[in-house]
């Protein structure tokens, strides 16, 4: 990726690197999870926003069938052609680019007689921290191509493609949170998505009105959707709700965890406990901040990440001890964030505290040998649009 990315320097880095003006720049966010992990995949709720940091993409058309992506940290440029898209066929990053173009096949665009595509891109959402940095490059790729080839394809129709540019070419059984989120974030606003409605809905969220940031640690602790702990958790959700006979978790609300634990190993009930009592959350985290302000959604997100520490289990213990050091000095809220086993943990702060919050992490991150985290400050941004 390039230095100080901006719509200008990617298309200036375009322009470097293929000997022509772009067609355009189209950018998307990544994004933080305010509250409702491991719910997207179970039906359920989610309240995300977009973040300032995002991937640009600069895109010009081709006479020929072929796609090539650049970004400015790679040497060369990845290729694939119109006539040859399978997810087999994508190596490494690049798939986040070509899968869309495929997902867009499988989805019924129809490709024949179009022709193919130049791609720079740039980002500065930090790779593997939890904040969506496949997603932004998915998005901006899809809005990119929507206007280049005119698709006319809604939001929500672009949200399934670049989900399944996700699921099918890049292999991560993921929900759909990350794209719902770069692509009808707003600024100043959270999106509160009810994945089985099919809605996303912006809800203020007056963090600076109310004197308020919200800090991102960033563990700097890896975490790979592809493999692992998150497909498990994503069977036991399936598993459990077959046990329970319903459809997905989605059908059950806490009045039914009575039934659960007599039906459900300890275990699977656990993380059964864990999705239907964050979806409650979701629904009174959105409630709470529209009448009462966010001051008051402290105690959710305190909720939340114990639920996902010891029933969902998929916290650490850089991400306890981010969200323990900032309560005991002062935050407002804090939980984990994202899919889990690493990656970066919320707080929520009075403005004016951050230099001391930040400090107090470094320094318990210093004494228990851990890495140090990256710190950071981000706003409820605009989602994916196009920019010159
Ligand atoms: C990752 C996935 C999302 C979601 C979260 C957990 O970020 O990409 O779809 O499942 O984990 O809430």
């Amino acid at each position: 990726m390039i230095d100080i990315p901006s719509p200008e320097s990617t298309a200036q880095a375009f322009e470097d690197r293929y000997g022509r003006r772009p067609d355009g720049v189209w950018s998307a966010p990544g994004r933080v999870n305010l509250i409702g992990e491991h719910t997207d995949y179970n039906d359920g709720l989610v309240f995300p926003f977009a973040i300032e940091r995002r991937t640009w993409a600069a895109m010009g058309r081709r006479e020929d069938r072929t796609l090539t992506v650049h970004s400015g940290a790679m040497p060369e440029p990845a290729q694939a052609s119109l006539d040859e898209l399978g997810p087999e066929r994508f190596d490494g990053w690049s798939a986040y680019v070509f899968g869309v173009v495929w997902a867009m096949e499988q989805r019924g665009v129809d490709l024949s007689g179009r022709t193919g595509f130049d791609i720079m891109l740039a980002s500065d959402v930090p790779l593997g921290a939890g904040l969506s940095s496949s997603a932004a490059i998915e998005c901006a790729v899809a809005i990119a191509l929507n206007d280049e080839w005119e698709l006319g394809l809604t939001r929500r129709e672009l949200i399934y493609i670049c989900q399944l540019a996700e699921n099918g070419a890049v292999g991560a059984p993921t929900g759909n949170m990350d794209q719902t989120a770069s692509l009808m974030g707003e600024a100043g606003h959270g999106v509160l998505i009810d994945v089985r409605a099919e809605t996303a809905d912006p809800v203020a969220l007056h963090f600076a009105d109310e004197g308020l940031e919200l800090l991102v640690i960033d563990t700097r602790v890896h975490h790979e959707h592809a493999t692992g702990g998150y497909g498990a958790r994503r069977k036991s959700c399936e598993d459990g709700a077959a046990a329970m006979g319903v459809a997905s978790l989605r059908d059950l609300t806490e009045e039914d965890l009575p039934r659960a634990v007599e039906v459900l190993d300890d275990e699977t009930f656990r993380r059964v406990k864990h999705v239907v009592t964050e979806n409650a959350r979701v629904a009174r985290t959105a409630e709470v901040v529209a009448n009462e302000g966010p001051r008051a959604i402290g105690d959710l997100l305190v909720a939340s990440h114990a639920s996902m520490r010891d029933d969902f289990e998929i916290s650490v213990p850089e991400l306890d001890l981010a969200v323990e050091t900032a309560l005991a000095n002062g935050a407002v809220g804090s939980r984990m964030t994202g899919g889990g086993f690493g990656g970066a943990a919320i707080a929520l702060i009075d403005a004016d505290r951050a230099a001391e919050v930040e400090a107090a992490i470094e320094a318990a991150f210093a004494d228990a040998g851990f890495t140090a985290p990256i710190i950071f400050v981000v706003n409820p941004s605009a989602g994916a649009h196009r920019d010159l």
